[in-house]
């Protein structure tokens, strides 16, 4: 979270309750900090837009997040469509994270990055056969099916490989969030493209019963993202119980539950629980499973990450248009989706702020002296806006400009719209600086594109 500069009052939302989101961006004598290095300092070394990742953050939310957990003992695999980078993965997988992917090439960046194909597991509506080979060959901890078509043709692939994939049924239990979440990323309602029919789950179990290509062990659910109550958490559990403990009846018994991500990150002020909370509903529900062997296995996100990176950004242009004000910025819809995708809220202030101000909290930002501005990009369609009407000290254009919480469905959404450069990335470790992808240029813009010299 962000901090006052030393000699003034500390921000009010940064003194109470729960810190379980802390992060290592911080405000000292008046610029923004990542760990122990100026954020102006990058964008002058790096140029911007830039991602900044803190590595001391997203060590410490992963570290925390598995002893919130500790008493189920869950293999906690990092969902890797949240953030992609090898060197992330890496950092992440040397802490003992496994993956949660959802195509060949998120299961690539996992082994590259030295990840255990035993720790890592598959997900996915729509898998192609070289996805699902290559997840047999690699002996992967678990393939999450979600059609019997799609089991139909795993056993078809296990059985020419001659292996036997461990796999877990994704069922949809049929469990609606509350309000919160987004309507576009809930996954776990009925009529939905995930998963299996809660009510069809325990037939096609019993039926690769049989199956000697397949170790069909379990069940997996994904209930969207983010779930802000802990008990949709609690009921979806309830009814996978109930359908474990059918199965265990009348079939044989389960060896994993896989519960999915969704566990929320602080996009504002403490507006989520804390990971005590969601353990507090999950793990009673799952210890009697663990007590007798079964394997849990977790698939967070955006709670590990979000607030571990900054989207950088410089002020192209200020404007007027009619009575509003602008600020242009060199970053928009392609170098961060989320606003004009889910109209996503995300706090951003000046690296550097006119007059020392800062924000009386991050969702409400009002203190004396500050300005409106609608917030825009260079692209050229009419929702590129990253933020509408939001407060901010007054701004100069060559400013930089920080988009807190990036660090979830930030690089992994941008696209090259417009013929777009994508932003480089960086990662602080203290007083180091890293750059662990390079800033696109034109030459990888048409890289792929054949070219009259090189068409025969
Ligand atoms: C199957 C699966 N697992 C895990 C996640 C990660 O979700 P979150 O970032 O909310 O933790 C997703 C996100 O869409 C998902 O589809």
């Amino acid at each position: 979270m962000l901090r006052q500069p030393e000699s003034t009052e500390p921000p009010r939302f940064d003194t109470e309750g729960t810190d379980q989101q802390m992060d290592r961006f911080e405000y000292r004598s008046n610029a923004l900090w990542c760990e122990e290095v100026p954020l102006a300092a990058i964008a002058a070394g790096f140029g911007t837009p830039t991602y900044v990742y803190s590595t001391d953050t997203l060590i410490d939310h992963y570290q925390r997040f598995v002893k919130a957990f500790d008493a189920i003992r869950p293999l906690i695999c990092f969902s890797a469509k949240v953030l992609s980078n090898v060197h992330l993965l890496r950092l992440l997988g040397r802490q003992g994270a496994g993956i949660d992917a959802v195509s060949g090439g998120e299961m690539y960046r996992a082994i590259l990055a030295g990840v255990a194909p035993e720790r890592i597991v598959l997900a996915g509506v729509g898998k192609s056969p070289e996805e699902l080979r290559e997840a047999v060959r690699l002996g992967i901890r678990c393939v999450n099916v979600e059609s019997e078509a799609e089991m139909d043709l795993l056993s078809r692939i296990a059985a020419e490989e001659g292996r036997q994939p461990r796999v877990a049924i994704r069922v949809n239990p049929d469990v609606a969030p509350d309000h919160r979440t987004p309507t576009q990323t809930t996954t776990g309602t009925r009529g939905g493209k995930f998963g299996v029919d809660l009510e069809c789950a325990a037939e096609l179990f019993r039926r690769t019963a049989g199956d000697r290509s397949l170790r069909v062990e379990g069940f997996h659910i994904h209930l969207g993202s983010p779930i802000f109550d802990p008990a949709t958490y609690a009921v979806a559990l309830d009814r996978l119980l109930e359908l474990v403990k059918e199965v265990e009846t009348s079939h044989r018994a389960v060896a994993t539950i896989d519960i999915g991500g969704g566990f929320p990150a602080e996009y504002t002020d403490r507006s989520a629980p804390g990971w005590d909370d969601y353990a507090g509903a999950i793990v009673p529900r799952l210890e009697p499973f663990t007590r007798r062997g079964g394997q849990v296995i977790i698939e967070p996100g955006r709670t590990i990450a979000a607030n571990a990176g900054v989207l950088l950004t410089t002020i192209r242009y200020l404007k007027r248009s009619g009575d509003r004000n602008l600020a242009v910025l060199d970053a928009g819809m392609t170098h961060l989706m989320r606003a004009a995708l889910y109209d996503s809220y995300h706090f951003m202030w000046p690296v550097t702020p006119a007059g020392q101000i800062m924000p009386a909290s991050r969702d409400q930002p009002w203190t004396d002296g500050l300005i409106e501005y609608d917030v825009v990009g260079p692209i050229c369609e009419s929702t590129d806006y990253l933020a509408r009407g939001r407060a901010m000290p007054p701004l100069g254009a060559g400013d930089q400009i920080a988009i807190f919480t990036t660090g979830a469905y930030g690089m992994t959404m941008t696209s090259n719209y417009n013929s777009q450069l994508r932003p480089a990335e960086v990662l602080v470790e203290g007083d180091q600086v890293r750059l662990i992808r390079c800033r696109e240029t034109y030459e990888d813009l048409v890289a792929f594109e054949l070219l009259d010299s090189d068409i025969p």
